[in-house]
C-alpha cells in the first residue's frame, strides 16, 4: 500500500504533459510518436486501393495503439486524486471528475472509435469506421499548452474580439444588401436573394475568392473592390489583438515561472520583494537536457546564467573542470570583463536556468549595486582560482 502511494504521485508527474523529467520526456516523446503513427495508419486506411496485406497491417498499428491508448486511460483514471485541483475530493470522486473533464474526455474518445472500429469490422468487415480514429488529433491538443493561453486570451480580449465581429457583421450585411439591389437583375440566380449575396460578402471580406459568385456590374464591382479592402483591415485587426494578447498572456506566464524560480537562487533571496520584483520581469527560463553547450569559450557573451535546477560543468582552459549546482550562476566575467568567454560551460543534467541579458544585466547593475558587488566577488574569486590554477599547472 505504501508503495502504491509512492508510485501514484510520481506516474502522475510522469504523464503530466508539463513534465520536463527525463522519464516525463521519454514518456511524451513515445506519446506523440504513436499518435503520429496512429494517424498516419487511419489516413492510410482510408485508401481503398491499398494491398489486402498493407491494409492488415495498418489494422494492426491501429489496434496496438488503441490498446496503449486504453491502457493509458486506465492509468490516467487512477492516478487522477493526485490532480492539485481535485486532491482535496474522495479518490472515486476525483476520478469521476477526471473522466467528466475536457482532458478526461478526449482521452475516452481516444479508445471507443477504435473499439467501434473493430466491431464495426467483425459485423461488417468494412473500415467505415476507422476514419473516426482521427479524433486522436485531439489528443495533440493535450500537448499543446498553448490552447489554454488561447483560451485566456480570447477571455481576456473578449470586448476588443467582439468589437471586431460586430464590425465583420456590419460590413457583410450592408455589402450583401448592396450587391444584391446592384446585381439581382443581371445575375438572379446568385445575388437574387439575401442569403446568396451574402455567401458571395463572407467569400470576398475573409479575402477567400472561390470566384463561384462574381459581381458584373460595374456598381457590384465597386461594392466587391471596398469589401476586399475592409476584409484585409479587419483581419488584420483580429490578428493584431490576438498577436498581443498572446504575447502579453506568455509574459505574464513566464513572470510566474521565473518568480517561483528566484527563491532558488541565493544571490537573488538576499533582495526584498520590490526590488527582485524588477528583476523577474527581465529573466527568461530555458530548459536544457544533459550534455549541451550553453557557452563555449572565446564566443561572444551576450548573457549571463542562473541555475535554478540541474548541473553543468565548466570546462577551464588548463583542462581543469569545476563544477556548478543548484543556485550557481555562470557567464558573468564575459559581460563584466566585456571580453569573450573564458571557459566552455555544458550541462551533465537536465538543467534549468535563467538567462539574463547583458543589457538588462548592465541596467540592474547599475539601480542594484548589492548585487552587482555580490557577482563581481564572485568573479573575482573565479578569476583567482583559475590564475592559481594556471601556475599550479605550469610548476608541475
Ligand atoms: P564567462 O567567461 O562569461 O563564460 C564562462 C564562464 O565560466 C565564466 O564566465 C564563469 O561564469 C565560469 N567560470 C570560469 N571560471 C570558473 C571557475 N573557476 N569556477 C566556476 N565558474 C567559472
Amino acid at each position: 500500500m505504501n508503495r502504491l502511494n509512492t508510485l501514484r504521485p510520481r506516474i502522475y508527474s510522469i504523464l503530466r504533459y508539463s513534465d520536463y523529467s527525463p522519464a516525463g520526456r521519454h514518456w511524451q516523446s513515445f506519446h506523440l510518436g504513436a499518435l503520429a503513427v496512429g494517424i498516419l495508419a487511419v489516413i492510410f486506411l482510408s485508401i481503398d486501393s491499398l494491398p489486402v496485406d498493407v491494409r492488415h497491417g495498418l489494422r494492426l498499428i491501429i489496434w496496438v495503439i488503441t490498446i496503449i491508448f486504453f491502457l493509458e486511460y486506465l492509468v490516467r483514471l487512477w492516478v487522477a486524486p493526485e490532480i492539485s485541483r481535485l486532491d482535496h475530493y474522495r479518490p472515486m470522486v476525483a476520478r469521476l471528475r477526471w473522466a467528466m473533464s475536457l482532458p478526461g474526455l478526449i482521452n475516452l474518445l481516444a479508445v471507443l472509435p477504435a473499439v467501434m472500429m473493430g466491431v464495426g469490422y467483425a459485423i461488417t468487415g468494412a473500415d467505415a469506421a476507422s476514419v473516426f480514429c482521427i479524433l486522436w488529433v485531439l489528443k495533440l491538443g493535450l500537448h499543446a499548452p498553448a490552447f489554454g493561453t488561447l483560451a485566456r486570451v480570447v477571455s481576456n480580449e473578449r470586448a476588443p474580439l467582439t468589437s471586431i465581429l460586430i464590425l465583420f457583421g456590419i460590413l457583410l450585411i450592408i455589402a450583401a444588401t448592396l450587391a444584391h439591389i446592384l446585381e439581382r437583375e443581371k445575375q438572379p440566380d446568385q445575388f437574387g436573394n439575401l442569403p446568396g449575396a451574402m455567401w458571395w460578402a463572407v467569400v470576398t471580406l475573409t479575402t477567400t475568392g472561390y470566384g463561384d459568385v462574381v459581381p458584373v456590374t460595374v456598381g457590384g464591382r465597386l461594392v466587391g473592390a471596398g469589401l476586399m479592402i475592409s476584409g484585409i483591415a479587419v483581419l488584420a485587426l483580429m490578428t493584431g489583438v490576438l498577436a498581443t494578447g498572446f504575447s502579453q498572456e506568455e509574459r505574464r506566464r513566464e513572470y510566474l515561472r521565473v518568480w517561483d524560480l528566484v527563491s532558488r537562487v541565493p544571490i537573488f533571496t538576499a533582495l526584498g520583494v520590490v526590488t527582485l520584483s524588477e528583476i523577474v520581469g527581465r529573466l527568461r527560463t530555458r530548459y536544457y537536457p544533459p550534455r549541451i553547450t550553453v557557452v563555449r569559450q572565446g564566443d561572444a557573451g551576450d548573457s549571463m546564467f542562473f541555475i535554478t535546477s540541474g548541473e553543468c560543468e565548466v570546462r577551464l582552459p588548463n583542462g581543469g573542470s569545476v563544477r556548478l549546482g543548484d543556485g550557481a550562476f555562470f557567464g558573468e566575467m564575459a559581460l563584466l570583463d566585456r571580453q569573450p568567454r573564458t571557459a566552455t560551460v555544458a550541462t551533465t543534467k537536465p538543467t534549468t536556468l535563467l538567462v539574463l541579458y547583458a543589457s538588462d544585466f548592465y541596467e540592474i547593475a547599475s539601480r542594484i549595486p548589492a548585487l552587482a558587488e555580490a557577482v563581481e566577488v564572485e568573479a573575482r574569486r573565479r578569476r583567482e582560482e583559475n590564475l592559481e590554477r594556471l601556475t599550479a599547472q605550469k610548476k608541475a
